[in-house]
């Protein structure tokens, strides 16, 4: 919110350009200053290109995306952005918030995985997802992050955070960073869930990504099953509903970690396939191995 509302208000008619998905705390950020904005249709470079030529070639231009849309697990055309922004002269504004901690060589995100780093001028990321800690951060050339640290009054008045959090998200980062077995780990645990999913007949979204959807279409049904699942199953998955998602697109969405076990996803899959298909369409020969989870 603070670097993109000091950024609106502090360049003179600059024009936000936005995808229609991007997370809320972008939306509020764009809302907070009082910048023309244009938004684009999710992931399309195409209609991006149309908003950008109708900007007058004067006018500054930020370009604000994601990396992975939390929501869907889509990910963003990273590369033709970047190039479109670059043959209109506009700044790039990426939130790799799902991206940082699992993608690229030293977790750093979906930029070092495409070897995209050099290419966005602004990457906002979190402590609070991968890294385990709390607060958050942006990541950009000296001139902006200085600029942005001395007019975000977002950033200067409040409290800043406190040296325990700051060791903790030294330590998660080095650990992150030294670690490469835990996301190969993670990234066949996900494979591993889907692979349970398709067996069990759980219907889920297909996507690059780690986040696995499970489309519900219904704000009270997806409740319904949250609340079996904890029930009865001791699983807790938060119902996706509207505001999240527009309505119709209500879901469940799993986010795996390293630590998860292979009882742990049979154990999810067999709750899941219990609560969506019936108890009479269930086999529970295929779980021997699971009853409840750690
Ligand atoms: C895409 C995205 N951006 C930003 C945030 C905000 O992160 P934080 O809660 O650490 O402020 C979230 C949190 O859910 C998110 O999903």
């Amino acid at each position: 919110v603070t670097a993109l509302q000091t950024l609106g208000k502090n360049i003179p008619g600059l024009v936000f350009i936005s995808d229609e998905r991007n997370h809320a705390s972008i939306i509020e950020g764009i809302r907070g200053c009082k910048n023309e904005k244009k938004v684009f249709r999710h992931n399309d470079v195409q209609h991006l290109e149309e908003l950008l030529k109708s900007v007058p070639q004067d006018k500054p231009k930020l370009i604000v995306f994601e990396s992975v849309y939390s929501m869907s697990g889509n990910i963003a055309p990273i590369k033709a952005i970047t190039e479109l922004a670059k043959q209109y002269h506009a700044l790039t504004y990426i939130d790799e918030v799902h991206g940082v901690g699992l993608y690229g060589e030293t977790g750093a995100g979906i930029l070092e995985q495409e070897g995209l780093q050099h290419e966005v001028d602004i990457v906002n990321g979190t402590l609070s997802k991968s890294v385990g800690v709390f607060g958050g951060y942006i990541a950009a050339s000296a001139t902006i992050v200085d600029y942005i640290r001395s007019f975000g009054s977002g950033f200067i008045f409040t409290t800043s955070l406190p040296p325990a959090i700051c060791a903790a998200a030294t330590k998660s980062i080095q650990l992150i960073q030294q670690n490469k077995e835990l996301r190969k780990t993670f990234f066949e645990n996900v494979k591993s869930l889907r692979t349970a999913f398709s067996n069990n007949e759980i219907v889920f979204k297909e996507n690059n990504s780690h986040i696995t959807v499970i489309p519900v279409k219904d704000a009270t049904l997806c409740r319904e099953i949250a609340n079996k699942l904890l029930e009865q199953h001791g699983i807790y998955l938060q119902p996706i509903n509207f505001p999240t998602v527009p309505v119709g697109e209500e879901c469940l969405r799993i986010i795996i970690t390293a630590r998860h076990l292979p009882k742990h996803i049979n154990h999810l899959a067999y709750s899941l396939k219990k609560i969506l298909h019936g108890d009479n369409k269930t086999d529970w020969q295929e779980f021997p191995a699971v009853a409840v989870a750690d």
